[in-house]
Order: C-alpha cells, then sequence, then structure tokens
C-alpha cells in the first residue's frame, strides 16, 4: 500500500488518534519541532507533508510567520483546512497539493521548511532532501520530526508496543487505523537500519546539524541550515 492509500481514510480522526497511540507525546514533539525554527512574522515557511496542518498551525501561532503546508494527500489536506478555519488562520496558511519529491516553486523561495514523518515514505531520501533544501533560502533553517528507535531499556518497552500494542490498539479504531498500527514499527525500524539521517542531511548541504531525541527516543527532531 502507497502513503496515498494509507492516508486517505485516515483525514478526519488522525489529529484525535495520533495523540491517542503516541500517548499524547505527539503535540509535545512538534512544539518542540517549531521552537527551533528561526523567522520572522514577515517570512514565509513551507511545511512538506503538513498532513492536517498541525505544524502548519503551530508555527503560525508562534511565529506569526506565513505558512505553505504540501500535501499529496486530498483528504489530509481537507482536514488540515477546516482546522485552519476553526483557528482563524486563513490569512496566514495557504495548503496546497504537491509532492514533496518535486516541489512546484523556485530555488530558494522560503525563509525555512519543516517537514514530519516523510522521509519513510519517499522513493528516495537523499534526492528528497536535496529537493527540500533547494527551496530555502540561503541561511534559512530545515527542521525534521521524525519517529526514532529508543536504545536501551526503552527498546524492548518499544518493540512490544510496535508489535503488539499498536497493532490491537489500531484495530480496534477502525480498518484505516489497522493499516497503520501494523505498518509503523516495521516501517520506522527499516529505515533506521538502512538510512543514516545525518549522512542525507550533510548530502543535501545541510550545515549546523543538530538533533534532539525526545521521549526516550520515541520521538526525533533534527534542524541545520541550508
Ligand atoms: C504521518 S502524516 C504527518 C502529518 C503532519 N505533518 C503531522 O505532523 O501530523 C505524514 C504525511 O506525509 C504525507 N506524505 C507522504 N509522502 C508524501 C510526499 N511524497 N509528498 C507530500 N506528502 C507526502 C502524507 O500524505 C501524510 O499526510
Amino acid at each position: 500500500m502507497d502513503a496515498v492509500e494509507l492516508f486517505a481514510p485516515l483525514g478526519p480522526t488522525y489529529d484525535r488518534y495520533a495523540r491517542l497511540l503516541s500517548f499524547g507525546q505527539d503535540p509535545r514533539w512538534r512544539r518542540f519541532l517549531v521552537s527551533r525554527v528561526e523567522v520572522e512574522a514577515e517570512d514565509t515557511v513551507l511545511d512538506v507533508a503538513t498532513g492536517t496542518a498541525a505544524v502548519a498551525i503551530e508555527l503560525s501561532k508562534r511565529r506569526g510567520c506565513r505558512v505553505v503546508g504540501l500535501d499529496q494527500s486530498a483528504e489530509m489536506l481537507e482536514t488540515g483546512r477546516r482546522r485552519v478555519e476553526a483557528a482563524g488562520l486563513e490569512d496566514h496558511i495557504e495548503l496546497i497539493h504537491g509532492n514533496a519529491e518535486r516541489l512546484p516553486f523556485e530555488d530558494g523561495s522560503f525563509a525555512a521548511l519543516t517537514f514530519t514523518y516523510l522521509l519513510r515514505y519517499v522513493a528516495d531520501p537523499a534526492a528528497t532532501m536535496r529537493e527540500l533544501a533547494r527551496v530555502i533560502r540561503p541561511g534559512g533553517t530545515i527542521a525534521m520530526l521524525e519517529f526514532g528507535l529508543p536504545s536501551g531499556l526503552a527498546r524492548p518497552a518499544w518493540e512490544l508496543y510496535v508489535r503488539v500494542g499498536l497493532p490491537v490498539l489500531g484495530a480496534t479504531i477502525s480498518p484505516g487505523w489497522r493499516e497503520v498500527g501494523s505498518f509503523l514499527g516495521p516501517s520506522i525500524r527499516e529505515f533506521h537500519g538502512r538510512y543514516d539521517l545525518r549522512e542525507l542531511w550533510d548530502g543535501a548541504g545541510i550545515k549546523e546539524i543538530r538533533s534532539k531525541r525526545l521521549s526516550l527516543g520515541g520521538g526525533l527532531v533534527l534542524w541545520g541550515r541550508v
């Protein structure tokens, strides 16, 4: 199943269950991500894989900036539009349908760029990183949130959760969430087994790369400058 199909049924329930299934950690991780982005109120930030616009809304509320949110799922964006309206941020946030692997923007168009849970879904993460870096103006921040792989004593607990807890909980919610519940653990494990995120970022010419593991390593934020 590809990412478009995976996310199509999730839009209306995404925020509630993403929070529940991450034990309430997910919004905290997004707030930390946004705190790493250096922009002024007159700047425009591109939020890639914006989904239901949670990061875009947080960015606009905290920084007062304009945000363009891009996602390939029409259904996730539909919920995002409702959330932006409910937050009264239609003047600050524009949501557009598009693919992170081929961004419809000129080089250096944005003051900063954020992306969330994206790289596990693209065919070529190194090429996608270069594409994301391309549209940021020189010196601008790039910041990412992704699930991490906990180490030490937290790892067996994480394995138990993604192998048993998440699939069972997902199945009790809906068929769409059952799919996510079984897919997520292997997807996170395989991604981190195959790619070194710092190498991917380095390869895209990103400098001053820093990272922080959150919630015992379950969440991972990277940030740097182009
Ligand atoms: C787990 S959701 C994250 C949504 C949101 N950023 C958040 O913090 O909740 C991942 C999003 O990535 C989007 N996505 C996956 N691959 C993409 C691609 N190649 N281009 C654009 N969006 C993509 C999916 O449609 C989905 O909305």
